[in-house]
């Protein structure tokens, strides 16, 4: 078995609302090991660098002031097929678009507040998780 590697956060909204334990224990329950993991807060300046590659995007900077708005837990974890059976874990983008059974379905508020982030390939994983974690930060 080959194991990959995906990278989440679990957003603001997730935090305050006090989800951080049941999020945590769906992404276990599905087979993923936690290699990293930190509650953390992103400065405007982190999530804008973050973010970046959406900076064209009409949305950037209310994203960039939403993940700057509290803490999040930062992890990166390890699975066969990671990052695709992640994004399924998570469920659609849009809260209203996901599937029964997901964790934005349970625990996301709207588009623009959904819960989780997701790495969208293994090279961005790798990018992400290199972002938030040093190598001393990996398990
Ligand atoms: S995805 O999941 O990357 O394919 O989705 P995408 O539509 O490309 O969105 C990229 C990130 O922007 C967030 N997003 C928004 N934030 C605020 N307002 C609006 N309208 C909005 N639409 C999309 C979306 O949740 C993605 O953030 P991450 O952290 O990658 O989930």
């Amino acid at each position: 078995m080959t194991t990959t590697r995906t990278f989440t956060m679990i957003k603001p909204d997730a935090v305050a609302n006090g989800h951080i334990g049941n999020i945590l224990a769906m992404i276990t329950n599905a087979g993923f090991k936690i290699v990293s993991l930190k509650l953390t807060q992103l400065t405007v300046s982190d999530a804008q660098a973050f973010y970046a590659v959406h900076a064209a995007r009409p949305f950037y900077g209310d994203l960039v002031e939403f993940m700057s708005s509290g803490p999040i837990v930062a992890a990166t974890l390890e699975k066969e097929n990671a990052v695709a059976d992640f994004r399924t874990l998570i469920g659609s983008t849009n809260p209203a678009e996901a599937a029964e059974g997901t964790i934005r379905k349970l625990y996301a508020t709207s588009l623009s507040q959904n819960a989780v982030h997701g790495s969208d390939s293994d090279e961005n994983a790798a990018i992400e998780s290199t972002f938030h974690f040093a190598t001393r930060e990996e398990f």
